[in-house]
């Protein structure tokens, strides 16, 4: 599972749009239905107009109609780094994580961080983001 998921953010990397800052990132996520959805990061010339990949990969599993993450992984690439030298273990920024807890359960959500398909840790989102606020903490979320 891990393999395959990496293996489908990996080949979505070359897409991200990244002039700006020069470093590259792909992620792919599990939805319950056991469809893959992928996104890369995509830079605007506005700075703060820039999406994350895992944003862009969530919007799209809500865009085909799935609703629940079983398991997210990111790879990333610094082009910017010395030739040879590879990006480490991508960790989600902090909006990355909210947006990720909005659809899941943030104990058995598997966010896979790797640098190959071969090399890659993973922690759940509960680590990453403990005492989150998610769509329960909310009257209109309970339904
Ligand atoms: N980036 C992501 O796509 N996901 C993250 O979780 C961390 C950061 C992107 C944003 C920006 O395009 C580039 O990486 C450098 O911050």
């Amino acid at each position: 599972m891990e393999r395959k998921l990496i293996r489908s953010a990996l080949d979505q990397l070359d897409n991200s749009y990244a002039p700006y800052s020069g470093f590259n990132v792909a992620a792919a996520v599990l939805a319950e239905s056991g469809k893959i959805y992928t996104g890369v990061n995509v830079e605007n010339a506005s700075f703060p107009a820039g999406i994350c990949a895992e944003c862009n990969a969530v919007s799209s599993m809500v865009s085909c109609g799935d609703r629940k993450i079983k398991a997210v992984a990111i790879i990333g690439r610094d082009t910017k780094a010395p030739e040879g030298k590879t990006a480490g273990y991508v960790s989600p920024c902090g909006i990355c994580r909210q947006v990720l807890r909005e659809f899941s359960d943030p104990g058995e959500l598997r966010v896979i961080m790797a640098k190959s398909e071969s090399d890659f840790r993973f922690m759940t989102l509960e680590e990453l983001l403990p005492e989150s606020f998610g769509p329960d903490s909310l009257e209109a979320g309970k339904n």
